[in-house]
């Protein structure tokens, strides 16, 4: 009991991450690089095991050559301690040459579509780049190597990792940067053993569903955009409520939950330590303990509460 879970994967998805070189700030008031470490930072330091890193997308915010290699400075190291496999997914801000060059160690322009074998969970990472342009697009080459490696057997399924989400953006300014013509991609999707789509580029949190699929959109590290501004903005992006992802594949479900990038002052809680103290109790003594509402343990509660 109280054992972390019985998940066969877990993914910590993170977006848009949009780092500059030189440590320079974005809008020069965002402190990018200082984000993605306090993430980084949290995930070391939490009891969660994650088995991928998924970065989808918006790596680096113009492309510096020295942006990405802070970026692989700081989380192939982070990978390793996590004992998590690393993905890197292209965005619209990210250039192929230069991110198959510093992340990869790869001279090349062409499409950056990667396969990873995590455990026998497909992760499949999807370049929805075009060249020159911030909205998104598969080409028709890409949609058959992606039925093709789809027809191929994987014993945990296939989570699909893209930046531009395959749904349809609240805003009518984003829909101009939306994944065109996305429904090319819904009969490849459909019937596969796709069990998640993973996305960024919108900045804010997001979930839907994409030819039976469930797809989640992982907010920003850098900044949000704020669902809930004033109508006289058309669009507000904000410094703040930037957030992860933490993706839970149980054998017949996955589960999509929200993490905060900072840590913020702990109202209430309870010790690592009581895990020792659960896990000298049956299944039915630890159920009263915690469910009842009259248990010793709740009654505790009660009276922390009220000396508060
Ligand atoms: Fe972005
Ligand atoms: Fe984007």
């Amino acid at each position: 009991m109280l054992q972390s879970d019985s998940a066969s994967h877990v993914i910590a998805h993170i977006s848009d991450t949009h780092l500059l070189g030189g440590d320079r700030k974005l809008f020069s008031t965002v402190d990018v690089a200082s984000n993605l470490s306090r993430v980084l930072d949290r995930l070391r330091a939490g009891d969660q095991k994650i088995d991928a890193l998924v970065f989808t997308g918006d790596l680096a915010d113009i492309a510096e050559a020295d942006a990405y290699r802070w970026l692989r400075g700081q989380v192939e190291p982070a990978a390793s301690e996590l004992g998590a496999e690393l993905v890197w997914v292209m965005g619209n801000h990210d250039e192929r040459a230069a991110y198959s060059r510093e992340l990869f160690d790869d001279e090349s322009d062409g499409v950056q579509d990667r396969v990873y074998n995590v455990g026998g969970l497909r992760i499949i990472s999807l370049d929805t780049s075009v060249p020159g342009y911030h909205h998104g697009a598969t080409t028709e080459a890409q949609r058959t190597w992606l039925t093709q490696e789809l027809a191929k057997p994987a014993k945990h399924g296939t989570v699909l990792a893209m930046h531009h989400p395959p749904l349809v953006a609240h805003s009518p300014l984003v829909r101009l940067i939306e994944l065109e013509e996305m429904s090319l991609l819904e009969p490849i999707v459909r019937g596969s053993d796709v069990r998640a789509i993973l996305a960024g580029h919108l900045h804010y949190s997001s979930f839907g569903n994409f030819a039976g699929v469930p797809v989640s959109v992982a907010s920003a590290t850098c900044y949000t955009v704020d669902l809930g501004a004033d109508k006289s903005l058309l669009l507000s992006a904000v410094d703040g409520a930037q957030s992860i992802q933490l993706i839970h594949l149980y054998d017949d479900s996955v589960v999509t939950s929200v993490v905060p990038a900072d840590a913020y002052p702990q109202t209430a809680g309870y010790p690592a330590t009581l895990r020792a103290m659960a896990e000298a109790m049956s299944a039915d003594e630890i159920r009263e303990m915690v469910s009842n509402k009259m248990s010793d343990f709740n009654s505790a509660e009660r009276e922390q509460s009220a000396d508060l």
